[in-house]
C-alpha cells in the first residue's frame, strides 16, 4: 500500500510567528518524521502576491521561508520542498477551479472579507479568487491531508465541495482532503489576547528569530489580566491562558501539570520561566537559519530539484483533468 499524500504550504510574507509554528511548521515537521505519509511542502509566492510588496522584498521573502522549513526540520531527502510559481500547473488548475466557483461562496468567506475590509481601496480579485488556487495546490497531488491552522478551515471546505463537485459532473478525478490540526490551532496575539496572533500585528507576534532579550520583552509586557491565578480560563483569562498554551505545545508538559506547577507562584515568574524556554527552544532554529542564509545556492537548489518533482505530478493531473472536461486534442 502506498503512503498517503500530504500537502501544506506558508506564503512567504515575512518573518514566521509562533502561530504559524505552533499552528503548522511544528506539525508538518513531526508529520514528515513519522514516516506515515508521502510529504509536499511548498512556498505559497502567487497567494502572497495578493497582499502589496516590492520584487526585491519578495525575493527575500522565498529564500527565508525556505530558510525557516530547512532550520525547522523540513529534509529535502523526506519531504518534496517546491515554490508554487514554479509548477504552472497550480495556475492553470485555478482558473478551471474559479468557474465551478460560484462568487457568493468566495465573498463569504471570513479571509476575504476580513483582508478586503483592511484595503479598502486596493480590493484586487485576487483576494477573492484565493480559495480557488488553494484548493488547485491540494487536489492536483491527491492529497488525503493538510496540516494547517484553524483560519484556513473555512478555505480547505471549498477544497472538499470542488473536489466533490468535479468528481460528480466528470468522474472521479480527485480526492476530498482532509484538515490536520494542532492542540494549538489558533494562537492569539500577546497584546490583544481576544485576537489571532497575526503578521499584519507585529506587536503582539513572538517570532520564531527574535533575540532572547527582544523574547524576554516581548513576553514581559504580554498583556495578562486582572487577579494572580495561572489557570487556563480562556473566557475570562484570555491572555495567560494564551501564554499557558504556548508554554505547553513547546515544553510538551499538559496545562493542568502546568496549574499546578505554578500554584502560588505570580505571572512575573511565569512569565520569566516562559520567556527561557521560548528562546531556549528556538535558539538551535536561529542559528541553523542565519547559517542558511549566508549562501542561496542550497536554499535555491532545493526549490529547483523540488519543484521539478512536484510538476511531474502536477502536469500528469492536469491532462488527466483536460481530457476529462473535453479541453484536450
Ligand atoms: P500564513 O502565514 O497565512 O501562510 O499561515 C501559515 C500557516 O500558519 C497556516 O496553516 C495558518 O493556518 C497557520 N497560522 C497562522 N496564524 C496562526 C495562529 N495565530 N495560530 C495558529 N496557526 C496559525
Ligand atoms: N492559505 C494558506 C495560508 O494563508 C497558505 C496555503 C496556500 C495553503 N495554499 C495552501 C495551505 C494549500 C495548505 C494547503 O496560510
Amino acid at each position: 500500500m502506498s503512503k498517503p499524500i500530504l500537502i501544506s504550504g506558508i506564503q512567504p510574507t515575512g518573518r514566521l510567528h509562533i502561530g504559524n509554528y505552533l499552528g503548522a511548521l511544528k506539525n508538518f515537521v513531526e508529520l514528515q518524521n513519522s514516516g506515515k505519509y508521502k510529504c509536499y511542502f511548498f512556498i505559497a509566492d502567487l497567494h502572497s502576491l495578493t497582499e502589496s510588496f516590492s520584487p526585491a522584498e519578495k525575493h527575500k521573502q522565498i529564500l527565508e521561508l525556505a530558510a525557516d522549513y530547512i532550520a525547522a526540520g523540513l529534509n529535502p531527502k523526506k519531504s518534496t520542498i517546491f515554490l508554487q510559481s514554479q509548477v504552472s500547473a497550480h495556475a492553470e488548475l485555478a482558473w478551471i477551479f474559479e468557474t465551478l466557483t460560484s462568487l457568493g461562496e468566495l465573498k463569504r468567506m471570513t479571509q476575504f472579507k476580513e483582508k478586503s475590509e483592511k484595503e479598502k481601496e486596493r480590493v484586487n480579485a485576487g483576494l477573492l479568487t484565493y480559495p480557488a488556487l488553494m484548493a488547485s495546490d491540494i487536489l492536483l497531488y491527491d492529497a488525503a491531508f493538510v496540516p494547517v491552522g484553524e483560519d484556513q478551515l473555512q478555505h480547505l471546505e471549498l477544497a472538499r465541495t470542488l473536489a466533490r463537485k468535479f468528481n460528480k459532473r466528470f468522474g472521479k478525478t480527485f480526492v476530498e482532503p482532509k484538515p490536520i490540526l494542532t492542540e494549538s490551532p489558533r494562537v492569539m496575539s500577546i497584546t490583544h489576547p481576544k485576537k489571532k496572533m497575526a503578521k499584519s500585528e507585529p506587536s503582539g507576534c513572538l517570532f520564531l528569530d527574535d533575540s532572547p532579550q527582544e523574547i524576554k520583552a516581548k513576553i514581559s509586557r504580554a498583556v495578562t489580566d486582572s487577579g494572580s491565578e495561572i489557570k487556563l480560563d480562556p473566557a475570562k483569562k484570555a491572555g495567560i491562558s494564551n501564554l499557558l498554551r504556548i508554554y505547553s505545545s513547546l515544553s510538551g508538559e499538559r496545562i493542568p501539570m502546568l496549574e499546578k506547577k505554578y500554584t502560588g507562584k505570580n505571572y512575573s515568574e511565569f512569565k520569566r520561566d516562559l520567556a527561557e524556554l521560548v528562546a531556549d527552544y528556538f535558539s538551535v532554529f536561529r542559528k541553523k537559519k542565519k547559517q542558511l542564509q549566508t549562501t542561496h545556492y542550497q536554499l535555491q537548489t532545493i526549490l529547483k530539484s523540488g519543484s521539478a518533482k512536484a510538476s511531474q505530478i502536477a502536469e500528469k493531473k492536469t491532462h488527466e483533468v483536460k481530457k476529462k472536461i473535453g479541453i484536450e486534442i
